[in-house]
């Protein structure tokens, strides 16, 4: 069976094309970056908090596509300065980093709304949520927010498990119609 990361890739590989513009709203270690790289993009704009964290990330991939900002992805309506074709918030902490920086849903969910906004036509964002202590509020409300979205501007799909209710799940959200 493949994780919630592994599958939020599989999600996000119809959207990417050698010209997308591709947003990693949590850099972290860097993985979902190198995904977005790997599979060929233009760009990766990518967002973390953690000074120390992004440095040894960007030094490590090495990548002149990758262009990261010290700051909360909360700001990112004022860097894009063109819509997105995929996106990922990959919630939580930062494994093998001594410090307990994780994601808050008042920053989260501020966040996935510029995202969306953001996003082009056909365009996707994975959302991957760690639903045990602090991630299950984020993830909660999170969610409430997304069932709200019309089906007629937004497609939105979970794939978790239903017989673990702590395990990392994943949510999809594919943008059926631009908007301004
Ligand atoms: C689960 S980790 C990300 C994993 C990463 N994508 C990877 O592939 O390794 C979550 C990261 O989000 C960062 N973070 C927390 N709040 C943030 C915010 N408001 N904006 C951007 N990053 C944030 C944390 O410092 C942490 O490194």
């Amino acid at each position: 069976m493949r994780s919630a990361v592994e599958m939020s890739h599989l999600f996000l590989r119809e959207a990417l094309h050698p010209q997308a513009i591709c947003v990693d709203a949590t850099l972290g270690h860097g993985k979902d970056a190198q995904f977005f790289l790997e599979q060929g993009c233009r760009q990766v704009i990518a967002f973390e908090i953690q000074e120390d964290v992004l440095t040894d990330t960007v030094q490590r991939i090495a990548d002149p596509r990758l262009e990261a900002y010290c700051q909360g992805h909360e700001t990112m309506d004022a860097i894009l300065s063109q819509k997105a074709d995929a996106m990922i918030f990959n919630f939580g902490y930062c494994p093998q980093v001594e410090s307990c920086v994780q994601t808050s849903w008042p920053t989260s969910l501020e966040a996935v709304q510029k995202g969306l906004q953001l996003l082009r036509k056909k365009g996707r964002m994975a959302l991957v949520f760690y639903p045990h202590e602090q991630g299950q509020i984020e993830a909660e409300r999170i969610e409430a927010f997304l069932r709200t979205l019309d089906p007629h501007d937004y497609w939105v799909i979970a794939f978790h498990p239903l017989n673990q209710s702590t395990s990392p799940y994943l949510v999809g959200v594919e943008k059926r119609k631009e908007t301004s």
